[in-house]
């Protein structure tokens, strides 16, 4: 993070993304399969890896964050990080994935605080739908996301708004 010359409020969001994902990965009571919390810290930690310098380039930090991971050697948080805008698949599957918490976290955070999704949902439509195509992208999105709430908080033992009441973890120091 020190190296990619963070802004510093990507870095307060990023550790307040890992505390909520790290929250949900220790409170999702998993019949099938209990997800790896290091590689959900590592990924949220990492997910913004390459979004200050993105201000510049205008590159999609979501793939060159991958990149970057997966040249570092972290193929598995590699594979996070490209999804944490959009996921690959959207599933109706039970079982929750790495992938799936860091990116449903990220979406709980505006700034360094813990937000219901439709407060989310409402910043990002006024910073990123300004076109009627983007608009459509951007729902389609949210309807996804409110699918995977539902499926993740089956496996949790308080709701969703409750969530900011659980986060016990101290966010995870940058240094
Ligand atoms: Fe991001």
């Amino acid at each position: 993070m020190r190296s990619m010359d963070m802004m510093e409020h990507i870095v307060t969001h990023s550790r307040r993304v890992c505390q909520v994902a790290a929250c949900i990965a220790e409170n999702l009571n998993h019949q099938s399969r209990q997800p790896n919390l290091k590689l959900v810290i590592a990924s949220a930690l990492l997910h913004d890896i390459t979004k200050t310098r993105s201000f510049k380039t205008g590159e999609n930090h979501a793939v060159t964050g991958a990149r970057l991971l997966e040249r570092l050697g972290y193929r598995e948080v590699a594979d996070i990080v490209r999804q944490h805008v959009r996921l690959d698949t959207y599933s109706a599957s039970d079982s929750i994935t790495e992938a799936e918490i860091v990116n449903y976290a990220d979406k709980r955070v505006l700034h360094d605080q813990v937000v219901g999704l439709n407060e989310r949902k409402d910043y990002i439509f006024e910073k990123y739908g300004k076109t009627p195509e983007n608009r459509n992208r951007l729902n389609w999105l949210w309807k996804e996301t409110k699918h995977l709430e539902g499926r993740i908080f089956q496996h949790m033992p308080f709701d969703p708004e409750q969530l900011p009441d659980y986060l016990t973890t101290p966010p995870v120091p940058a240094g």
